[in-house]
């Protein structure tokens, strides 16, 4: 503060309305992550309530996502974002229709048309949200490959968020480890051999080499569920 040139300290009331105002925008800060937490629940729940195999798919794919990421060395907030990214990579299946998404057999080409919209509407969903810009993109981009082969965009290697070539390895393990009521899900050992087959092509070695070397470490601990940050809760790691 300039009095007649000379600097002064500010008075202690306006010391202390300073930190009273900082402290309003802490509480707002502290308000506004609760509200979009609670919002970000109520739209898994009303995953849930349409589709319980693609939450709790979504759910593992958050839990195998968090294994990479402490491998890679993520920061904290890298990791928040990553966690978000992936329980709601599959968001957009709220607007897939049920005979397509439930379907037993194989799908047809018309049907795995429709099936592949499901990034954009994740996107289209999740950014709605004020801060949710970063975490809808890395949605969109779950199904493209390291290759450029992949959807929506055709991304290539680098070009494709690191969240996003993460969720994908997740996404694909849980896939093909999962029991569903048509087929047995097969040994994480299995999985792990068809990743690596697809390292480089569909996949981004480095991190498929970060994912395995991680869940051999978890396999280690022995535990039967894992923790959800944002759900506040544990899950079985038992996909059948
Ligand atoms: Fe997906």
């Amino acid at each position: 503060m300039k009095k007649n040139n000379v600097f002064e300290l500010p008075s202690m009331s306006s010391a202390l309305s300073l930190l009273g105002m900082a402290t309003l925008v802490e509480d707002l800060k502290h308000e506004n992550k609760k509200i979009s937490e609670q919002a970000a629940r109520t739209i898994l729940k009303a995953l849930d309530c349409k589709d319980s195999y693609t939450f709790g798919h979504s759910m593992r794919v958050g839990y195998f996502s968090l294994v990479t990421g402490v491998e890679a060395g993520l920061s904290t907030d890298e990791m928040v974002e990553l966690e978000l990214s992936a329980i709601f990579h599959d968001i957009g299946k709220i607007g897939t229709p049920d005979a397509v998404l439930n379907k037993p057999s194989r799908l047809t080409e018309e049907e795995f048309g429709i099936m592949k919209e499901h990034p954009v509407k994740s996107y289209e969903i999740l950014r709605e949200f004020p801060h949710f810009e970063k975490i809808a993109l890395n949605t969109l981009s779950h199904h493209e490959r390291y290759d450029g082969k992949g959807y929506p965009q055709g991304l290539k290697g680098e070009e494709i968020p690191l969240a996003a070539r993460i969720i994908l390895i997740a996404d694909t393990f849980d896939a093909m480890t999962s029991t569903r009521p048509y087929r047995k899900g097969l040994p994480y050992e299995v999985a792990f051999e068809e990743l690596l087959m697809f390292s480089g092509s569909q996949f981004d070695p480095h991190l498929v080499k970060l994912f395995i070397q991680g869940m051999k470490k978890e396999a280690l601990k022995g535990e039967k569920d894992f923790f959800i940050p944002l759900m506040a809760k544990k899950f079985v790691k038992d996909a059948a």
